[in-house]
Protein backbone atom coordinates (compact mmCIF):
# COMPACT_ATOMS: atom_id res chain seq x y z
CA UNK A 1 0.00 0.00 0.00
CA UNK A 2 1.31 3.32 -0.83
CA UNK A 3 1.65 5.81 1.74
CA UNK A 4 -0.73 9.24 1.40
CA UNK A 5 1.84 12.07 2.30
CA UNK A 6 0.09 14.71 4.89
CA UNK A 7 0.20 18.19 3.98
CA UNK A 8 -2.07 21.31 4.54
CA UNK A 9 -3.28 23.05 1.30
CA UNK A 10 -2.29 26.60 1.85
CA UNK A 11 0.59 26.42 4.26
CA UNK A 12 3.27 28.15 3.20
CA UNK A 13 7.10 27.87 4.62
CA UNK A 14 10.80 30.07 3.89
CA UNK A 15 14.18 29.00 3.89
CA UNK A 16 17.41 29.66 3.18
CA UNK A 17 19.43 27.73 1.02
CA UNK A 18 23.53 27.78 1.62
CA UNK A 19 26.15 28.37 -0.93
CA UNK A 20 28.25 25.27 -1.13
CA UNK A 21 32.09 25.07 -2.36
CA UNK A 22 32.22 21.91 -4.46
CA UNK A 23 35.65 20.04 -5.36
CA UNK A 24 37.55 21.46 -2.43
CA UNK A 25 40.62 21.60 -4.86
CA UNK A 26 41.42 18.17 -5.62
CA UNK A 27 37.56 16.08 -5.45
CA UNK A 28 36.40 17.09 -8.63
CA UNK A 29 32.23 16.29 -8.68
CA UNK A 30 33.22 14.45 -5.17
CA UNK A 31 33.70 16.55 -2.50
CA UNK A 32 31.92 20.12 -1.36
CA UNK A 33 31.37 21.98 1.52
CA UNK A 34 28.27 24.37 2.65
CA UNK A 35 29.20 28.45 3.67
CA UNK A 36 27.35 30.35 6.14
CA UNK A 37 27.12 32.92 3.36
CA UNK A 38 25.42 34.19 1.23
CA UNK A 39 21.98 32.23 0.89
CA UNK A 40 19.10 32.21 -1.28
CA UNK A 41 15.79 32.80 0.67
CA UNK A 42 12.90 30.51 -0.70
CA UNK A 43 8.95 30.92 0.28
CA UNK A 44 7.18 27.90 -1.07
CA UNK A 45 3.69 26.81 -0.80
CA UNK A 46 1.91 23.90 -1.31
CA UNK A 47 -1.52 24.05 -2.87
CA UNK A 48 -4.76 21.41 -3.87
CA UNK A 49 -4.06 23.48 -7.51
CA UNK A 50 -1.88 20.80 -9.75
CA UNK A 51 1.95 22.65 -11.03
CA UNK A 52 4.40 24.89 -10.35
CA UNK A 53 4.74 28.49 -10.19
CA UNK A 54 7.53 30.43 -9.95
CA UNK A 55 8.22 34.10 -8.91
CA UNK A 56 11.70 36.01 -8.72
CA UNK A 57 12.09 38.96 -5.97
CA UNK A 58 15.23 39.95 -7.27
CA UNK A 59 17.26 40.77 -10.50
CA UNK A 60 18.59 38.07 -12.09
CA UNK A 61 15.70 37.35 -15.11
CA UNK A 62 15.87 33.70 -14.45
CA UNK A 63 13.50 31.61 -16.03
CA UNK A 64 10.20 31.03 -14.18
CA UNK A 65 8.85 27.87 -16.93
CA UNK A 66 9.35 25.36 -14.65
CA UNK A 67 10.48 23.07 -16.72
CA UNK A 68 13.39 25.57 -17.45
CA UNK A 69 14.07 26.64 -13.83
CA UNK A 70 16.72 24.59 -11.75
CA UNK A 71 13.61 24.81 -8.77
CA UNK A 72 11.57 23.76 -11.37
CA UNK A 73 12.60 20.67 -12.06
CA UNK A 74 13.68 19.61 -8.87
CA UNK A 75 10.09 19.96 -7.87
CA UNK A 76 8.59 18.39 -11.07
CA UNK A 77 11.00 15.74 -10.32
CA UNK A 78 9.73 15.51 -6.44
CA UNK A 79 6.00 16.01 -7.74
CA UNK A 80 6.54 12.60 -10.36
CA UNK A 81 7.27 10.49 -7.37
CA UNK A 82 4.22 11.68 -5.17
CA UNK A 83 1.13 9.66 -5.03
CA UNK A 84 -1.16 12.89 -4.58
CA UNK A 85 -1.47 15.49 -7.58
CA UNK A 86 -0.12 18.43 -5.19
CA UNK A 87 1.08 21.98 -6.52
CA UNK A 88 3.38 24.56 -5.35
CA UNK A 89 3.85 28.16 -5.64
CA UNK A 90 7.68 29.47 -5.18
CA UNK A 91 8.84 33.06 -4.44
CA UNK A 92 12.44 32.93 -4.69
CA UNK A 93 15.11 35.73 -3.64
CA UNK A 94 18.56 35.07 -4.81
CA UNK A 95 21.83 36.17 -3.22
CA UNK A 96 23.93 33.37 -4.97
CA UNK A 97 24.67 35.13 -8.21
CA UNK A 98 24.18 32.93 -11.24
CA UNK A 99 27.29 31.74 -13.10
CA UNK A 100 29.37 32.50 -9.68
CA UNK A 101 30.66 28.92 -8.93
CA UNK A 102 29.54 29.44 -5.12
CA UNK A 103 26.61 26.36 -6.12
CA UNK A 104 23.49 28.99 -7.26
CA UNK A 105 21.78 26.23 -9.00
CA UNK A 106 22.12 24.03 -6.13
CA UNK A 107 20.71 26.57 -3.63
CA UNK A 108 17.44 26.86 -5.75
CA UNK A 109 17.20 23.55 -6.32
CA UNK A 110 18.03 21.81 -2.63
CA UNK A 111 16.30 24.58 -1.32
CA UNK A 112 12.82 23.54 -3.11
CA UNK A 113 12.75 20.16 -2.63
CA UNK A 114 13.50 20.88 1.01
CA UNK A 115 11.17 23.23 1.84
CA UNK A 116 8.43 20.63 -0.26
CA UNK A 117 9.22 17.89 1.77
CA UNK A 118 8.79 20.23 5.03
CA UNK A 119 5.73 21.01 3.44
CA UNK A 120 4.91 17.20 3.21
CA UNK A 121 6.01 16.40 6.46
CA UNK A 122 9.30 14.58 6.09
CA UNK A 123 7.47 12.53 2.91
CA UNK A 124 11.04 11.54 1.41
CA UNK A 125 14.88 10.88 2.61
CA UNK A 126 18.01 13.27 2.35
CA UNK A 127 18.97 11.22 -0.55
CA UNK A 128 15.78 11.26 -2.23
CA UNK A 129 16.06 14.98 -2.15
CA UNK A 130 19.29 15.14 -3.58
CA UNK A 131 18.31 12.74 -6.39
CA UNK A 132 15.35 15.55 -7.29
CA UNK A 133 17.90 18.41 -7.01
CA UNK A 134 19.83 16.43 -9.27
CA UNK A 135 17.42 17.51 -11.85
CA UNK A 136 18.14 20.72 -11.46
CA UNK A 137 21.76 20.68 -12.37
CA UNK A 138 21.08 18.81 -15.00
CA UNK A 139 19.09 21.25 -16.13
CA UNK A 140 22.25 24.45 -15.52
CA UNK A 141 25.18 22.12 -16.24
CA UNK A 142 23.98 19.06 -17.96
CA UNK A 143 25.25 16.53 -15.66
CA UNK A 144 24.01 15.29 -12.48
CA UNK A 145 26.33 16.76 -10.07
CA UNK A 146 25.96 16.03 -6.32
CA UNK A 147 28.73 17.94 -5.09
CA UNK A 148 27.05 21.22 -4.76
CA UNK A 149 23.34 19.82 -4.00
CA UNK A 150 24.64 17.45 -1.10
CA UNK A 151 26.38 20.23 1.13
CA UNK A 152 23.56 22.50 0.68
CA UNK A 153 21.02 19.95 2.23
CA UNK A 154 23.41 17.82 4.74
CA UNK A 155 25.70 20.83 5.52
CA UNK A 156 28.93 20.34 6.52
CA UNK A 157 31.21 18.80 4.22
CA UNK A 158 30.16 15.66 2.46
CA UNK A 159 31.58 13.16 0.09
CA UNK A 160 29.56 11.58 -2.71
CA UNK A 161 31.13 8.52 -3.16
CA UNK A 162 28.64 7.44 -5.98
CA UNK A 163 26.28 8.96 -7.62
CA UNK A 164 24.57 5.96 -9.38
CA UNK A 165 23.98 4.70 -7.26
CA UNK A 166 23.56 7.44 -4.64
CA UNK A 167 26.63 6.77 -1.87
CA UNK A 168 26.72 10.28 0.50
CA UNK A 169 29.29 10.08 3.15
CA UNK A 170 28.74 13.29 5.54
CA UNK A 171 32.49 13.91 6.80
CA UNK A 172 33.62 15.21 10.13
CA UNK A 173 35.68 18.48 9.80
CA UNK A 174 37.49 20.99 12.33
CA UNK A 175 36.67 24.99 11.90
CA UNK A 176 37.52 26.52 9.86
CA UNK A 177 37.29 30.07 7.87
CA UNK A 178 36.72 30.64 4.39
CA UNK A 179 37.16 33.26 2.33
CA UNK A 180 35.95 33.77 -0.67
CA UNK A 181 36.32 36.10 -3.99
CA UNK A 182 34.02 36.29 -6.66
CA UNK A 183 35.49 38.36 -9.53
CA UNK A 184 32.55 39.73 -11.73
CA UNK A 185 32.80 37.97 -14.77
CA UNK A 186 29.97 34.91 -15.01
CA UNK A 187 31.49 31.30 -15.75
CA UNK A 188 29.04 28.66 -17.35
CA UNK A 189 29.18 25.46 -15.53
CA UNK A 190 28.79 23.58 -18.70
CA UNK A 191 31.21 25.44 -20.52
CA UNK A 192 33.66 25.03 -17.90
CA UNK A 193 33.18 21.50 -17.83
CA UNK A 194 33.07 21.34 -22.13
CA UNK A 195 36.77 22.24 -21.38
CA UNK A 196 38.59 19.38 -19.59
CA UNK A 197 39.88 16.59 -20.76
CA UNK A 198 38.70 13.11 -21.08
CA UNK A 199 41.93 11.59 -20.22
CA UNK A 200 44.89 11.80 -18.00
CA UNK A 201 47.98 10.79 -17.38
CA UNK A 202 48.13 7.60 -14.88
CA UNK A 203 50.92 9.66 -12.83
CA UNK A 204 48.36 13.04 -12.48
CA UNK A 205 45.69 10.34 -11.49
CA UNK A 206 47.78 9.09 -8.54
CA UNK A 207 48.95 12.27 -7.38
CA UNK A 208 45.21 13.30 -7.33
CA UNK A 209 43.53 10.20 -5.63
CA UNK A 210 46.62 10.73 -2.94
CA UNK A 211 45.53 14.57 -2.61
CA UNK A 212 41.88 13.31 -2.07
CA UNK A 213 42.78 10.76 0.47
CA UNK A 214 45.17 12.97 2.40
CA UNK A 215 42.24 15.75 2.54
CA UNK A 216 39.49 13.34 3.90
CA UNK A 217 41.94 11.83 6.79
CA UNK A 218 43.11 15.49 7.42
CA UNK A 219 39.62 16.67 8.00
CA UNK A 220 38.66 13.78 9.97
CA UNK A 221 41.50 13.87 11.96
CA UNK A 222 41.88 17.74 12.43
CA UNK A 223 44.98 17.67 10.87
CA UNK A 224 45.30 21.32 10.02
CA UNK A 225 48.63 20.52 7.98
CA UNK A 226 47.73 17.40 6.24
CA UNK A 227 44.66 19.49 5.09
CA UNK A 228 46.50 22.31 3.57
CA UNK A 229 49.27 19.50 1.95
CA UNK A 230 46.51 17.82 0.30
CA UNK A 231 44.39 21.12 -0.95
CA UNK A 232 46.41 20.75 -4.62
CA UNK A 233 44.90 20.12 -8.21
CA UNK A 234 46.55 19.15 -10.76
CA UNK A 235 43.79 18.22 -13.11
CA UNK A 236 41.46 20.61 -13.28
CA UNK A 237 42.79 23.79 -11.58
CA UNK A 238 45.59 23.96 -14.81
CA UNK A 239 42.78 23.95 -17.21
CA UNK A 240 39.83 26.16 -15.63
CA UNK A 241 42.42 28.77 -13.95
CA UNK A 242 43.10 30.03 -17.47
CA UNK A 243 39.31 31.31 -17.49
CA UNK A 244 40.25 33.16 -13.81
CA UNK A 245 41.71 36.74 -14.00
CA UNK A 246 43.90 36.94 -10.95
CA UNK A 247 43.74 33.51 -9.89
CA UNK A 248 47.56 33.10 -9.65
CA UNK A 249 48.11 36.20 -8.09
CA UNK A 250 45.11 35.37 -5.14
CA UNK A 251 46.13 31.88 -4.65
CA UNK A 252 50.27 32.15 -4.24
CA UNK A 253 49.76 36.07 -1.95
CA UNK A 254 47.16 34.16 -0.18
CA UNK A 255 49.52 30.91 0.88
CA UNK A 256 51.79 33.30 1.66
CA UNK A 257 50.08 35.04 3.98
CA UNK A 258 49.06 32.01 5.90
CA UNK A 259 45.99 30.42 4.24
CA UNK A 260 45.85 26.61 4.52
CA UNK A 261 45.40 26.21 0.53
CA UNK A 262 42.50 26.87 -2.00
CA UNK A 263 41.54 27.26 -5.28
CA UNK A 264 38.65 26.86 -8.00
CA UNK A 265 35.55 27.26 -5.86
CA UNK A 266 33.13 24.97 -8.44
CA UNK A 267 33.84 25.93 -11.89
CA UNK A 268 34.79 29.49 -10.52
CA UNK A 269 35.19 31.89 -11.14
CA UNK A 270 34.76 32.07 -7.65
CA UNK A 271 38.13 31.27 -5.70
CA UNK A 272 38.18 29.99 -2.07
CA UNK A 273 40.81 29.73 0.83
CA UNK A 274 40.68 28.17 3.56
CA UNK A 275 41.99 29.40 7.14
CA UNK A 276 42.51 27.78 10.61
CA UNK A 277 42.33 31.44 12.03
CA UNK A 278 39.25 33.91 11.44
CA UNK A 279 42.58 37.54 11.31
CA UNK A 280 44.29 34.95 8.46
CA UNK A 281 40.84 35.03 6.92
CA UNK A 282 40.17 38.38 6.86
CA UNK A 283 44.04 39.41 5.80
CA UNK A 284 42.90 37.54 2.58
CA UNK A 285 40.03 38.66 2.06
CA UNK A 286 41.78 42.39 1.86
CA UNK A 287 44.63 40.62 -0.52
CA UNK A 288 42.51 38.89 -2.55
CA UNK A 289 40.76 42.77 -3.05
CA UNK A 290 43.96 44.02 -3.49
CA UNK A 291 44.70 42.11 -6.55
CA UNK A 292 41.54 42.72 -8.38
CA UNK A 293 41.85 46.45 -7.47
CA UNK A 294 44.94 46.12 -9.55
CA UNK A 295 43.75 44.07 -12.33
CA UNK A 296 40.26 46.55 -12.25
CA UNK A 297 37.82 44.08 -11.80
CA UNK A 298 35.35 44.12 -9.48
CA UNK A 299 34.94 41.57 -6.94
CA UNK A 300 32.52 40.82 -4.32
CA UNK A 301 34.36 38.98 -0.96
CA UNK A 302 33.12 36.98 1.59
CA UNK A 303 34.48 35.74 5.10
CA UNK A 304 32.51 32.88 6.32
CA UNK A 305 32.70 29.53 7.60
CA UNK A 306 31.47 26.47 7.71
CA UNK A 307 27.42 25.69 7.26
CA UNK A 308 26.95 22.86 9.65
CA UNK A 309 22.80 22.66 9.22
CA UNK A 310 22.40 22.82 5.34
CA UNK A 311 18.91 24.28 4.18
CA UNK A 312 17.39 25.55 7.63
CA UNK A 313 13.81 27.27 8.28
CA UNK A 314 13.55 30.81 8.52
CA UNK A 315 11.07 31.93 10.86
CA UNK A 316 8.64 34.06 10.17
CA UNK A 317 9.31 36.69 12.39
CA UNK A 318 13.44 37.09 10.79
CA UNK A 319 11.99 37.29 7.19
N1 LIG B 1 31.81 19.71 -9.77
C1 LIG B 1 31.18 20.70 -10.57
C2 LIG B 1 32.18 21.24 -11.57
C3 LIG B 1 30.69 21.81 -9.68
O1 LIG B 1 33.28 21.59 -11.14
O2 LIG B 1 31.87 21.30 -12.76
C4 LIG B 1 30.01 22.91 -10.41
O3 LIG B 1 29.63 23.89 -9.46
Amino acid sequence: MTIQPIYTPGQSITVGAPATVANLVCGFDILGLALNAPQDILTLTISDEPGIRIRHTDDYQLPVAPSANVAGAALLALLETLPVPVGFDLVAHKHIKPGSGLGSSAASAAGAVVAANLLLNDYFSKPDLVRFAMHGEKLASGVKHADNITPCIYGGVTLIRSVFPLDIVPLDAPPLFVTVVHPQIEVRTADARQILKQQLPLRDAIRQWGNIAGLVAGLLQKDYALIGRSLEDVIIEPVRSILIPGFDAVKQQCIEAGALGGGISGSGPSVFMLSEAEHTAGQLERIMQEVYAKIGLPCKTYVTTLNHHGVTVIPPSSI
